[in-house]
């Protein structure tokens, strides 16, 4: 089959496509003919070689966990879908979901009207999400601070925090202040002064705070809150030297919790954003808009 592939680590030029050999569902699998991969920043930063050290990558390696498309063949042991059903899910390393073909041990039929762009925008921001609220706890009555609210994963998290009942101050760019808004929070810019603007939209402090964007903004973080507690960042590496959780997983992959995403989408009870879609030929160009920080949304490939 034909991946997105690259045999050195470095920048998004290192990716082009090539014939690799098909993967074969093992037990508990179901293979998929991928019609949209979903790119994360994670993506980029295993194939600049940034993450050697926590993700031992052998080259030449296929990267990309969300994947939605059609099955194409059963493992051992699987009766909940039929070859031919539309899935979405995570894709399994190492086929990964940039290629023709990926394998899933973690998935769930996609509802009817929802296409598989839409679809991709689930798994990895859904999981991360669900996560990082039950980490820090966030619930009925919580004022919760987000930094990178108009992101991939900050979309759907600004949404199911306000679910649970939480205020949501989401700090974004200044294009993107209305987008956060729409999403349920009250936005703010990030930047300089971050603590006073979130000091006036929160007279009584914030609770909880959520660090996606990993962007240096811990120090200010510790201070709206007056110490580490309640802090989780997804992405800043100065959370070992400041004491601050910093969460990686284990991903906690949940069937039932990205049906239920995939039937709010649909339904228009969700919003996402797909940022823009790319044919696997333009991987390069892909790869810089994510690594870029400022897509917007989730950046989709499809075969
Ligand atoms: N640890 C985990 O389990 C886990 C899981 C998933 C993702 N992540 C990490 O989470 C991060 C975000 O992922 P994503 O998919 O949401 O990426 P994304 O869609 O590219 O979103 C990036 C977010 O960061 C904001 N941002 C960009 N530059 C900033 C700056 N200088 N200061 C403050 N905010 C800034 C962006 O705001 P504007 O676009 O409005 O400027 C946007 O809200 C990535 O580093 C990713 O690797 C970690």
């Amino acid at each position: 089959m034909k991946a997105i592939t690259f045999d050195t680590f470095g920048g998004p030029e290192v990716l082009h496509v090539a014939e690799v050999p098909l993967p074969v569902p093992g037990p508990g699998q179901i293979r998929i003919q991928v019609r949209a991969a979903g790119v994360n920043p994670l993506d980029g930063k295993i194939r600049s070689g940034a993450m050697k050290a926590v993700f031992p990558t052998p080259l030449p390696a296929v990267l990309g966990i969300d994947v939605a498309g059609v099955v194409d063949a059963l493992g051992d042991g699987i009766t909940d879908v039929a070859v031919g059903d539309r899935v979405v899910g995570w894709a399994d390393a190492p086929a990964g979901s940039y290629g023709e073909y990926a394998l899933a041990g973690a998935y769930t039929p996609l509802p009817d009207g929802l296409d598989f762009p839409a679809a991709v925008t689930l798994p990895v921001a859904g999981e991360t999400a669900a996560r990082s609220l039950n980490l820090l706890k966030v619930g009925d009555g919580d004022t919760l601070l987000v930094h990178g609210a108009s992101g991939a994963v900050g979309q759907v998290t600004v949404q199911l925090a306000v679910e649970r009942g939480a205020t949501v101050i989401g700090t974004a760019g200044a294009a993107n202040q209305e987008r956060v808004r729409a999403l349920g929070a009250s936005p703010t810019v990030y930047g300089p002064g971050l603590v006073e603007r979130v000091h006036a939209l929160a007279p009584n402090g914030v609770d909880a705070v959520l660090d996606i964007a990993g962007k240096g903004a811990l120090p200010d973080s510790i201070e709206l809150r007056g110490g580490i507690d309640r802090i989780v960042t997804l992405a800043d590496f100065a959370a070992q030297r400041l004491g601050v959780v910093f969460s990686a997983g284990p991903p906690e992959n949940s069937a039932d919790d990205l049906g239920t995403l995939a039937d709010r989408l649909v339904r228009g009870r969700l919003i996402t954003t797909v940022a823009g879609i790319y044919p696997f030929a333009e991987a390069e160009q892909a790869h810089r808009v994510s690594d870029g920080g400022h897509a917007g949304g989730k950046v989709v490939l499809i075969p």
